[in-house]
């Protein structure tokens, strides 16, 4: 049997493979945040498709903190009933399930929350409406609606949720030097510049307790200039797994990094695959919690050499269970060609025009045949 079809556990969490669907925004929630019949289907088709663990879009955790439209949230406890359908889903067909908890700082929609954005530093150019900068009690609030979010994933039946530290929302913000210039304890070194994180940590963990998952996901780098460093994403995963994580998912880039970050549209080779796996391979022989590795796999050859080999324990994607959700399924059963995701991005354009996610080409191809 493969090594990625082994059955594995993260803090207790028992997991059928090494597949990991990557956190996806599928711009189908209610315009409440609430989750909806659709989601609680898509849900269904990726555990029927074998993935081992699902990772949810991002759910924000406070209403000024929402990204986007459709987006999922987990900011009222009204939200749980919903929320248990989708848990119920993943488990009927034997998936675990991870709720992502997120606040997305200076990337949130003032034109959708109604409310001016929050941020580590009040820095002009990179919103479009410029954000405020969170006192010290602010960021005890958020770190508090964060432990709050986590109470209600646990009550929702979720096995773990999963801070997004990751891609230029708000704790991302925090970590990088580029967008936290605070000159208090929670900027300039990268100790100060984890706190932040380290708050909300403390507050999950109080929330769940000690024997429930918690995960992260990190930028290995933020791709910008001043931006968060390898170093110092090593570092500040050293300190959280100290502080109790029990996985990280290593990632990186924000919305600014433009052409600094290796591209990830027209993945059409195995050398352009996996493009954090180095990123990986450094987290992983310093930490001791297992490294969960997303960003353009492909291959199911390439993604068992990269476990075998110790640049990851998880392989996570997103964007290859947009076009066949029953991928890992497909794998399992012996047939061993590579995902058929063209890497092309429209499945954003559809989310974000309204549709909810799906496969442009996959459905066009359908439609012609
Ligand atoms: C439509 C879409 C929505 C996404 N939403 C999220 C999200 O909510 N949270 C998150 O951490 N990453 C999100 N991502 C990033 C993915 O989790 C993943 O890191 C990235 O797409 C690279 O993996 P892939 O090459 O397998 O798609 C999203 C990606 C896509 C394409």
């Amino acid at each position: 049997m493969s090594i990625l079809f082994e059955p594995t556990e993260i803090n207790g969490m028992k997991l059928a493979n090494r597949f990991v669907r990557s956190a996806t925004w599928e711009g189908m929630a209610a315009a409440d945040g609430a989750c909806t019949p659709r989601l609680t289907e898509l849900t269904a088709e990726l555990a029927r498709g074998a993935v081992g663990l699902i990772i949810t879009s991002h759910a924000y955790v406070r209403p000024e903190g929402q990204a986007g439209p459709w987006q999922m949230g987990v900011h009222r406890d009204a939200l749980v009933e919903g929320l248990r359908k989708m848990t119920g889903a993943a488990h009927e067909h034997g998936s675990r399930i991870v709720l992502q908890i997120a606040h997305s700082g200076h990337m949130a929609n003032p034109k959708l929350t109604g409310q001016p954005a929050l941020a580590p530093s009040a820095v002009a150019g990179f919103a479009k409406t410029p954000p405020r900068e969170m006192s010290a009690t602010d960021i005890e609030d958020v770190a508090d609606a964060f432990g709050q979010g986590a109470r209600r994933a646990q009550e929702a039946g979720f096995d773990g949720v999963q801070l997004h530290l990751a891609h230029g929302y708000l704790l991302s913000q925090f970590l990088s030097p580029a967008f936290n210039r605070r000159e208090d304890e929670y900027g300039g070194t990268v100790e100060n510049r984890a706190r932040a994180a380290l708050a909300v940590l403390g507050r999950v963990r109080s929330a769940v307790g000690k024997n429930y998952p918690v995960l992260v996901k990190i930028n290995s780098q933020d791709f910008m200039a001043g931006g968060l460093s390898e170093d110092d994403s090593l570092q500040a995963a050293l300190l959280l797994e100290e502080a109790g994580i029990d996985a990280v998912e290593v990632s990186g880039g924000t919305m600014l990094s433009g052409d600094l970050i290796p591209p990830r549209a027209k993945i059409n080779t195995e050398e352009k695959e996996a493009y954090f796996r180095d990123a990986a391979k450094r987290l992983k022989e310093r930490l001791r919690i297992p490294v969960i590795l997303v960003g353009g796999v492909r291959s199911f050859d390439l993604a068992e050499r990269l476990v075998k080999e110790g640049y990851a324990d998880y392989i996570s994607m997103s964007r290859p269970f947009i076009r066949e959700p029953d991928l890992v399924r497909r794998w399992r059963s012996g047939d061993l060609r590579r995902a058929t995701c063209a890497s092309d991005n429209q499945c954003f354009g559809a989310a974000m025009a309204g549709e909810g996610i799906y496969c442009v080409v996959e459905r066009k191809r359908q439609k012609s045949g």
